[in-house]
């Protein structure tokens, strides 16, 4: 069973009960809000002046209509990294450890070492493919989640489906697969998984592909019992009103997003051959972003930041990324400009 990895204290846990969970109608003298009103009047919502949804059932439906599952299936929160943290928080004891496969997103070792877990690194190999085999040998009783990020940010590549069969299969722990970029991939998302691997859960996020960094929304897909969960420990109202209302009219844009990962991905392209022609080494990447490798290129990043204004990511000092930066698809305008700066750097 599942709840069976919870952390034991946890196990038969008595949630906070805010206001609005115990009433969602009728005159609200309960929760200590200002009952005349807002000093703002924000058009998406003109009742600022009271707490949120507890459980936003509002945007959970919206995303289980988009998604094709129940809503009982998705935990929303501020920003997919808000369920990494309640993650670890939930399933691992403080004598358990997470691993994680770097290079890869640096917030499960911030979340993990704050919560007080160890972490443990199982190195991709030198393609930056996860080495199940390896992964499997490392496995030990004291693992309880094994964070694996597809499309890898900074590294752009993507775990086969056949492969998280395998670690799902072969661990009795939880296997957290992060989508954040998932949108630009070649390969569908892998929440069709969700009903036939118990272990799984999949990250998703508001703040690539839809382009909305701002708004602060992520979410948990995943089988009933540790959603439940995850909605018993979060803070009370921790998704605002404003964002909720804006993530819920974002679904209806959905061609949008579309147009704007097709544009993404066609600037993706061009400027994979231009940084090529230039002499950097391109990975190939299905995400929003390219990790290109140069001589030097910590100074180019310096230079392309104090001569011309463009930041990118240098990871030079990262394991396995040497002379590595990482560029986010910006604009065609952008795009053309970095191209120009960097041949006149280089
Ligand atoms: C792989 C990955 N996961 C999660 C996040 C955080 O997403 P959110 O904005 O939903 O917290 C990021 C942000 O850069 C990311 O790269």
């Amino acid at each position: 069973m599942i709840t069976d990895l919870i952390r034991s204290n946890l196990r038969g846990f008595k949630p906070y009960s805010s206001a609005r969970s115990l009433y969602q109608k009728g005159v609200f003298m309960d929760a200590n809000e200002n009952s005349l009103g807002s000093v703002i009047n924000e058009s998406i919502d003109n009742e600022l002046n009271r707490y949120p949804d507890p459980y936003s059932l509002d945007l959970r439906k919206a995303l289980g209509k988009f998604l094709g599952i129940s809503e009982k299936n998705i935990f929303v929160g501020n920003g997919s990294d808000e369920a990494i943290d309640l993650l670890i928080r939930l399933f691992v004891e403080p004598d358990e450890e997470i691993i994680i496969m770097e290079p890869t997103y640096g917030m499960y070792k911030v979340a993990a070492e704050v919560a007080g877990v160890a972490v443990k690194n199982i190195s991709l190999t030198s393609d930056f493919q996860v080495d199940v085999p390896n992964l499997l040998s490392q496995i030990n009783s004291k693992t309880k989640i094994i964070f694996c990020c597809s499309p890898n940010n900074p590294t752009g590549t993507l775990i086969k489906p056949e492969e998280l069969e395998k670690i799902c299969g072969n661990f009795r722990g939880i296997v957290v697969v992060d989508e954040a970029y998932v949108e630009f991939a070649s390969k569908p998302s892998l929440i069709g998984k969700i009903s036939s691997l118990e272990n799984l859960i999949i990250l998703r996020t508001f703040s690539k592909a839809w382009g909305l960094a701002g708004i602060r929304v992520g979410y948990a897909v995943a089988q009933e019992a540790p959603i439940e969960y995850l909605n018993k420990i979060k803070p009370p109202y921790n998704l605002n009103r404003v964002s909720s209302k804006i993530a819920i009219q974002a679904l209806q844009q959905y061609p949008k997003m579309l147009e704007f990962k097709t544009l993404i991905l066609r600037e993706r392209e061009k400027l994979a051959l231009e940084l090529t022609k230039l002499g950097f080494k391109v990975f190939p990447s299905e995400a929003n972003f390219l990790l290109v490798r140069y001589p030097n290129a910590s100074l180019i990043a310096k230079k392309l930041a104090e001569d011309f204004g463009i930041i990118v990511r240098d990871f030079n000092s990262k394991p396995k990324l040497e002379n590595c930066i990482r560029i986010s698809i910006g604009t065609p305008e952008q795009n053309q400009l970095l191209i120009k700066n960097l041949s006149s750097i280089i």
